[in-house]
């Protein structure tokens, strides 16, 4: 029988790795043992915290992961440094036949690299996107994992055309849509009947009508004088908007770090509650008014919802998401974003949903894998 390693490593992995391999015990059911795909999942314990890891696991079902490094945090040459010894020991002793990774965390990149030497067939989840920005970490981490894998898929056309351009021959990329859509699709009803927002017990005079903030990215948080712009944009959205801010740690320390915890205050409007787990956080952007963040997942699913989502970047790997979807790319100037969130409340616009993002991109994934057995 053979064996496929599923990589994990931090918070955006999760719902990607859980619908492929759902598609694959489904797989397993339907055919013959010989023909059945053992799988392993690996944890590499980037993400830890009960916050940032363990509650996907219990809401997203996904089975408990059969090996974690528990690498924990670092720097990001630490981290990878760590995830690639402890992982290349998991890989002789299991054997694989193939080592799926998703996304572009640091993880995904360890985890690649360690298969690759080992002469272990590489599939990239999520290949191809690019922000052209390589003071990013994770444009660091896509353009290297898509240089060294083997089979690799794509959520959106662009995602060929650039490997395309970079020299991968077009046999190893395969368009499948977006695996994170599956799983937005498939719990949306579910987090449809929770109370978010009043769990959260946030005492907003305009109850219903709220925006979500989100914001981890270094370049954001990691100075002084663009946080606390940042915040100043806020303040103002505050007035109109009551502002829900669910924190990243690391967004947290650099809060206190820097004294915001006054700007970023519930005297301004701006909620900062601890991370969601993923039913209450996908319960809370279905019923905000709209979306701030830099994450790069959060300017799908709001693609997919139909929120519009401001984005604090100035350039994005999703391109779709602009073209079609409900995403704007704002920076993070204090009054580039004051005047994009006054702009787009007033816009009604209509946004189509990118193709075959359709909740079937597992099944996609899986059926790929078993025709090049
Ligand atoms: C990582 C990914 C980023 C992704 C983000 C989602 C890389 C290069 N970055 O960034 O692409 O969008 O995850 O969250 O891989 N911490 C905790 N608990 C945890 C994990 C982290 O408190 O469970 C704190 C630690 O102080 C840590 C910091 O968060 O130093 C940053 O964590 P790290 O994994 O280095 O990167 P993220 O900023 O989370």
């Amino acid at each position: 029988m053979k064996k496929i390693i599923f990589v994990v490593g931090a918070r955006p992995n999760f719902m990607k790795v859980a619908p492929i391999m759902e598609a694959l015990q489904e797989h397993n059911e339907t055919t013959s043992i010989s023909k059945n795909i053992k799988a392993v999942l690996v944890h590499t314990g980037q993400h830890y915290s009960k916050d940032m890891s363990d509650s996907f696991f219990n809401e997203l079902s996904l089975p408990k992961p059969d090996i974690n490094l528990g690498v924990g945090s670092g720097t990001h040459c630490e981290q990878i440094g760590r995830i690639m010894v402890g992982f290349e020991k998991v890989l002789l002793h299991e054997k694989p036949d193939f080592v799926l990774v998703v996304g572009d965390v640091n993880s995904t990149l360890a985890c690649a690299i360690d298969a690759k030497k080992l002469g272990i067939k590489l599939i990239h989840v999520e290949a191809g996107l690019r922000s052209g920005d390589m003071t990013m970490s994770e444009e660091v981490n896509r353009i290297l994992t898509d240089s060294i894998s083997d089979l690799l898929f794509t959520t959106e056309k662009s995602g060929n055309e650039n490997l395309e351009l970079e020299g991968i021959s077009p046999e190893k990329i395969k368009f499948v849509g977006n695996v994170m859509i599956d799983t937005l699709l498939k719990y949306k009803n579910k987090a449809e009947k929770l109370c978010t927002f009043k769990k959260l017990k946030i005492k907003s005079k305009k109850n219903k009508d709220y925006a979500v903030l989100t914001l981890h990215r270094p370049s954001n948080v990691d100075s002084s004088a663009i946080l606390s712009g940042i915040g100043e944009a806020f303040v103002t959205i505050g007035k109109s908007l009551p502002v829900v801010f669910p924190c990243h740690p690391r967004t947290k320390k650099k809060i206190q770090e820097f004294g915001l915890e006054n700007v970023f205050s519930f005297e301004n409007s701006i909620f900062l509650v601890n991370p969601l787990s993923y039913l209450d956080f996908l319960n809370l952007n279905l019923n905000a008014s709209m979306v701030m963040t830099d994450s790069g997942g959060v300017q799908e699913e709001t693609t997919i919802l139909s929120i519009p989502c401001l984005t604090l970047r100035r350039n994005t790997e999703r391109p779709v998401t602009v073209a079609q979807g409900s995403n704007y790319l704002v920076g993070n100037n204090t009054s580039d974003i004051v005047n994009a969130f006054f702009r787009v409340r007033e816009e009604k616009k209509r946004y189509e949903i990118p193709e075959l993002w359709d909740g079937r991109a597992g099944f996609r994934i899986v059926s790929e894998i078993v025709s090049c057995l």
